[in-house]
């Protein structure tokens, strides 16, 4: 089989030793928690990152006009891999998503609002939503739950839906057909969206059916007019410590009022950072590829690999991201399977962070390469 990028071939040593937080901050064990791949950054990055660093090239970029040659590349991306035309002058530039999603709910909340997303949730939103203080409504995920959530919203009147799409951590991928209905409803709600579609790229191929990636924003008219997408080149090509995102801001209320701060209010784009989101998407294709090949084998892989180290672990492969959602209940409820798995050597993500039915699961980055996998779940079944 080849292995054109080394996706394969990780050494366990030279991983352990790979700064950053995924692999450091837990020394001693096997790393299967943040949201950080192991692989190797697509050649077309380094390249070009590197060239930059040789030449010294680092002071004030010549870019023109707002926003970043990133973001101006995100709208052409847009309407090339997934037919959706963004506006350019409601484009911007943000640090990361986290800060997009953030600035819209400062902006259109307040203290004490109802804000609504999809439950088990991405932590970082759950607890941005403690801190500014506004009140969680819980929607469940999957396509067979909108009457649910339609009661839900029609009862609990949440101002804004935190959409995560594709869905961390469950994997689940919202079709077009979820999406227009679930637009219908936001409408009726009179919602404001928010769509963090950060993981859009990570979208398994469905042979049962052509649809790709749908933007939220492109479902319907509605849709276009309150919708604030946030995305990046960070999650699909492994970038997360460079921090630059892009956001489109559909509500014309929000972009007026980002529009009334100062310039250089939310500070302004890091060089590196926009250069490697222009080399991933101008000539990263072939990488992604190459990667997109090896987390679907890994997301088939697990079942077998559950099967034989971890019997009595439920887990369905997801549909998008290299997250595996895996309820390991048999081990205990609350934290207790990761408490296991970490005496055990490997170090995941605690259910009970994503909220309440997290309770008695992990979340599994499978990120990296088949053999570390195996050695990841056999370390996890204890042998
Ligand atoms: C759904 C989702 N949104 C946002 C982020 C983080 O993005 P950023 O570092 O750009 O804030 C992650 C990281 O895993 C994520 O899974």
């Amino acid at each position: 089989m080849s292995d054109l990028f080394g996706l394969r071939s990780l050494d366990p040593a030279m991983l352990a030793s790979t700064p950053g937080v995924k692999w450091q901050a837990h020394p001693g064990r096997l790393a299967a928690w943040v949201a950080d791949m192991d692989f190797p950054i697509a050649p077309a990055i380094s390249e070009r990152l590197s060239a930059l660093v040789a030449r010294g090239a680092l002071g004030y970029p010549n870019w023109g006009p707002t926003p970043s040659p990133a973001g101006r590349l995100f709208v052409e991306r847009m309407n090339s891999r997934w037919g959706w035309s963004p506006d350019i002058e409601r484009v911007h530039d943000v640090a990361d998503v986290l800060q997009g999603v953030r600035i819209a709910i400062e902006l259109l909340t307040e203290p004490g609002d109802p804000i609504a997303l999809h439950t088990p949730a991405y932590h970082p939103f759950l607890n941005s939503l403690r801190e500014m203080d506004r009140r969680i409504v819980e929607l469940p995920v999957g396509a067979d739950r909108l009457d649910e959530v339609e009661s839900i919203i029609a009862a609990q009147r949440p101002r804004l839906l935190i959409l995560c799409h594709p869905h961390n951590p469950t994997g689940h991928r919202f079709r077009r057909r979820e999406l227009e209905r679930l637009a219908e409803i936001a409408e009726a709600a009179e919602l404001v969206v928010v769509s963090d579609e950060i993981h859009s790229d990570l979208v398994y191929d469905d042979p049962s059916d052509a649809e790709t990636h749908v933007p939220f924003a492109s479902v319907s008219e509605w849709a276009a007019r309150r919708t604030v997408t946030v995305t990046s080149a960070s999650k699909a090509f492994n970038l997360a410590g460079l921090r630059w995102a892009v956001m489109h801001v559909g509500h014309a209320e929000l972009e007026r009022r980002l529009r009334s701060f100062p310039d250089h209010f939310f500070g302004a784009p890091n060089l590196i950072a926009v250069e490697a989101a222009v080399a991933a998407w101008t000539d990263g294709g072939d990488w992604l590829s190459a990667v997109m090949g090896v987390l679907d084998e890994n997301r088939r892989s697990l079942v077998d690999l559950l099967g034989r180290h971890l019997p009595g672990a439920r887990y369905t492969p997801p549909e998008a991201t290299y997250l595996a959602w895996i309820d390991c209940s048999h081990l205990g409820e609350g934290e207790a399977p990761r408490d296991i798995f970490r005496e055990r050597g490997v170090e995941v993500s605690p259910g009970p962070q994503f909220g309440r039915e997290g309770s008695g699961h992990v979340r599994l980055n499978m990120a990296t390469s088949p053999f570390m996998l195996e050695r990841i779940v056999a370390a996890m079944g204890g042998t």
